[in-house]
C-alpha cells in the first residue's frame, strides 16, 4: 500500500506511522485522513502487529484540521459529505491499542486525533489546544466530549472558550497525557511501550482495551458488568491459562494469542 502523506513501517510487532506533512504542520486534510484510515485498518488486520503508534514531526503533532481546505466549505457540502465523521472515525474504531506520540502542536483536529488513541506519549514540547473559537467555528472531531470527559467541565471549558494552548506538563498533571519524555526520546520510547502491550496476549489486551474503553460509554453498573463478563471470558482462553502457569512456575508465560 502506499501513501503520499504518510510513512508506515512496522518495528517488531508495533505498526508506527507517521504523518509527513510537514510543511502544512501535517494539517489533516482529507487525502492525509483518508490515507490514515487505511493504514490504521491494515495495521489492524495484520497478525503479526500488536500495537499501534501514530506519531507525527518534532514541530508538530498536527496543526488541526485543513483550515485552507474547508475555509470555503458550504453547511449543504459539510452536512452533505458527512465531514469529519467520513474520514474521521476510523483510530477510534481499531481494536488494537493505539497511542498517540505527541511533539509539538497537537491543536483542534490534532489534539482530537490524538484522544481518539487510546493514551497521549507526550515530548516536552507538546502543546495541546482547542484553537477554533479563534476562526470562527468550534471543535469537530470530538473534542468538545472527549476533552471533557477527561479532563472534567472547568479545564475542557477554558480550553474550549479561550482556544489557549497547554503545555506538556500540564497536560500530563490533568490527566490529559499518560507520560512525558525528553522530545528526542519520545518515539523510541513509544514504541517501547507499545511493545510492552504487544508482547501480552492479543486476545486479552483486546478485552483490556474494550473494557476501559466502554468506562466512557456508559453507567459505573452497566460498565462494571460489562468488565466482569469480559474478565470471565478471559478464562475462555488458553493465554489465561498459561499467563498463570507460567506465574506458578516462574517462568516467563509464552502466548500463543488465542
Ligand atoms: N490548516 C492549514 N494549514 C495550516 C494549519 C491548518 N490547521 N496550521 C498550519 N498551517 C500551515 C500555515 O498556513 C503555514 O503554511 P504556509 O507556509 O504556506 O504559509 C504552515 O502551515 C506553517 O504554519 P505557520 O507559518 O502558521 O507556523 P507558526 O509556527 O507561525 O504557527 C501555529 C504555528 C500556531 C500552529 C499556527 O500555524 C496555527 O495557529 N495553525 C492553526 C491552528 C488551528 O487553528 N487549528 C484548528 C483548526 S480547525 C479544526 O481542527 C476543526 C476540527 O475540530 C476538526
Amino acid at each position: 500500500m502506499s501513501y503520499e502523506m504518510l510513512l508506515v513501517e512496522t518495528r517488531g510487532a508495533v505498526g508506527l506511522i507517521t504523518l509527513n506533512r510537514p510543511k502544512a504542520l501535517n494539517a489533516l486534510c482529507a487525502q492525509l485522513m483518508q490515507e490514515l484510515g487505511r493504514a490504521v485498518a491494515a495495521l489492524d488486520a495484520d497478525d503479526a502487529v500488536g500495537a499501534i503508534v501514530i506519531t507525527g514531526s518534532e514541530r508538530a503533532f498536527a496543526a488541526g484540521a485543513d483550515i485552507k481546505e474547508m475555509k470555503d466549505f458550504t453547511f449543504a457540502e459539510v452536512f452533505g459529505s458527512n465531514f469529519i465523521t467520513r474520514d474521521w472515525e476510523h483510530v477510534s474504531r481499531v481494536r488494537k491499542p493505539v497511542i498517540a506520540a505527541v511533539a509539538g502542536f497537537a491543536l483542534g483536529g490534532g489534539c482530537e486525533l490524538a484522544m481518539m488513541c487510546d493514551m497521549i506519549l507526550a515530548a516536552d514540547t507538546a502543546k495541546f489546544g482547542q484553537p477554533e473559537v479563534t476562526i470562527g467555528t468550534i471543535p469537530g472531531a470530538g473534542g468538545t466530549q472527549r476533552l471533557t470527559r477527561v479532563v472534567g467541565k472547568s479545564k475542557a471549558m477554558h480550553m474550549v472558550l479561550t482556544g489557549e494552548m497547554i503545555g506538556a506538563e500540564e497536560a500530563e498533571r490533568i490527566g490529559l497525557v499518560a507520560k512525558v519524555y525528553p522530545a528526542a526520546d519520545l518515539v523510541a520510547e513509544a514504541v517501547k511501550t507499545a511493545e510492552k502491550i504487544a508482547s501480552f496476549s492479543r486476545p486479552i489486551i483486546a478485552m483490556a482495551k474494550e473494557a476501559v474503553s466502554k468506562a466512557y460509554e456508559t453507567t459505573l453498573t452497566e460498565g462494571i458488568g460489562f468488565e466482569r463478563r469480559l474478565f470471565h471470558a478471559t478464562f475462555a482462553t488458553d493465554d489465561q491459562k498459561e499467563g498463570m502457569t507460567a506465574f506458578a512456575e516462574k517462568r516467563k508465560a509464552d502466548y500463543k494469542h488465542r
